[in-house]
């Protein structure tokens, strides 16, 4: 027997775990259960992919989620599209808390007692059966026939506290959702519509993986991977839009959500489909030169394999020098300054500049009387350290250069960084 949830009429009997939404713009509380609160994707992540949706032509009926946890992304899409919506959650409570918080999302936006709410429920049950739950929500409002699934969105449970999984962890799995699901769901005209919100610690070797299981059901369906970072260039979601949810020609993207709400997200399109390779420049090695331009770029976005798409749209520079790729600092050199006129593009950015000089100095706290003695000669005012160091050491050697600068009066911006396998400082000045 499915238990199936009314958002109009669910209650919080017996939730406990609630928590206000700290990226919503106005206060949204949401309820959680079974500790699901840090499964629960953010209000603002959710929404900025939902209207993402918006821009696509999905087959008609209803938008599915298999295993919706919290309900916030099914709740997000249901008001991005303003259509009505299914939530399938194996934990009773959650389903429950689900449902709940559709509830809230309608009144936070002022859209109560719709056509399409009144069609939406939560059902607690296996998420992998689509016999099982189109029949149950079928007979629960007696309908003669199943419902139309318009788009199917999975964002399926992983081991916490391991850096690495395999496909097989996720609850539940994705070909037994794809084989559970693949009767039901509506063909739009590239096929049917599936967003799957994976895991960004996946491999590129766990994403090719990924595509076969994919194959073996809607064999060469369109696909578009989405890369979502929230900043700090960190990867927060790595997701594979299939079918009517993927954008012809477009084989990757990079969706950069911006500290503000009510901004719109960044979006980067372009790259090569994934079996064409992981989408990482190749690194190459040269001297560095006084003059020569030094750019670190977001690595959230040279994980995406889209840096150099990006960076075609702010140099007309005919190729970039590609010194670092993997890690928190890739870094370019390339001889023409960046255009980065736009805030967007300024976020891609961490730092960007000219060698003014290079200097064999072993970067240590009792070393940092030299550097700063190099950085006075080039008028330097601030200067920051982009050189990897032991953690504990880098806030002394930055606090020292700091201490000393503030004393003198130079009036230029400047970093510092080094390239890999070569002690030599590059000496940057902002641009
Ligand atoms: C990562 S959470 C989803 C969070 C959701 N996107 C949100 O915004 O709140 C994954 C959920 O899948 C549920 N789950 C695991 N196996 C399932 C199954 N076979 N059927 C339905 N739900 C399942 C887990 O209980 C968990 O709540």
């Amino acid at each position: 027997m499915v238990e199936i949830f009314n958002p109009a009429t669910a209650g919080t009997e017996g939730l406990t775990e609630f928590a206000p939404d700290s990226t919503a713009a106005r206060k949204l509380i949401f309820y959680h259960a079974s500790e699901g609160k840090p499964l629960a994707t953010p209000w603002q992540v959710a929404l900025a992919r939902s209207k993402l949706l918006t821009e696509l032509q999905l087959p008609d009926g209803y938008i599915l989620d298999c295993a919706c946890g919290s309900g916030i992304q099914l709740g997000a899409h249901m008001a991005m599209l303003q259509r009505p919506g299914i939530g399938v959650e194996l934990d009773t409570k959650r389903a429950q808390a689900s449902a709940v918080n559709l509830q809230s999302i309608v009144q936070h936006r002022n859209e109560v007692g719709t056509e399409r709410m009144e069609r939406t429920r939560i059902l607690a049950a296996d998420g992998r059966d689509g016999a099982v739950i189109c029949a149950a929500f079928a007979d629960a409002f007696s309908l003669d026939t199943f419902p139309k699934i318009a788009l199917l969105h999975l964002d399926p449970a992983r081991p916490r506290n391991s850096r690495t999984h395999g496909l097989e962890e996720m609850a539940p799995r994705l070909d037994e959702v794809f084989k559970g699901w693949s009767p039901y769901l509506s063909d739009g005209v590239n096929g049917p519509a599936l967003l799957l919100d994976l895991s960004p610690r996946l491999t590129h070797e766990q994403r090719l993986e990924v595509e076969s299981l994919v194959d073996e059901v809607w064999k060469g369906i369109a696909r578009t991977w989405v890369w979502t970072s929230r900043g700090r260039g960190r990867v927060d979601r790595l997701a594979l839009w299939l079918g009517d949810a993927a954008t012809q020609g477009i084989a990757r993207r990079f969706v950069r959500i911006p500290p503000s709400i009510t901004d719109d997200a960044h979006v980067v399109s372009g790259g090569r489909h994934l079996q064409a390779g992981d989408g990482l420049p190749a690194v190459t090695r040269h001297p560095p030169r006084r003059g020569e331009r030094v750019s670190i770029l977001d690595a959230a976005l040279v994980e995406s394999g889209l840096a150099e798409d990006w960076l075609r749209t702010v140099s007309k520079e005919a190729a970039f020098s590609w010194r670092v790729v993997a890690g928190r600092r890739p870094q370019i050199h390339h001889a023409h300054p960046l255009r980065l006129g736009q805030p967007m593009d300024r976020m891609l950015v961490q730092a960007t500049g000219r060698i003014v000089a290079l200097a064999r100095i072993e970067l240590q706290v009792d070393t940092v009387d030299q550097l700063v003695e190099l950085a006075l000669e080039h008028d330097i005012g601030k200067l920051t350290v982009r050189v990897s160091m032991p953690p504990e050491v880098q806030p002394s050697v930055q606090g020292a250069i700091d201490r000393q600068l503030s004393r003198r009066h130079g009036r230029r911006d400047a970093f510092v960084v080094q390239q890999p396998d070569d002690e030599m400082l590059l000496l940057c000045i902002v641009e």
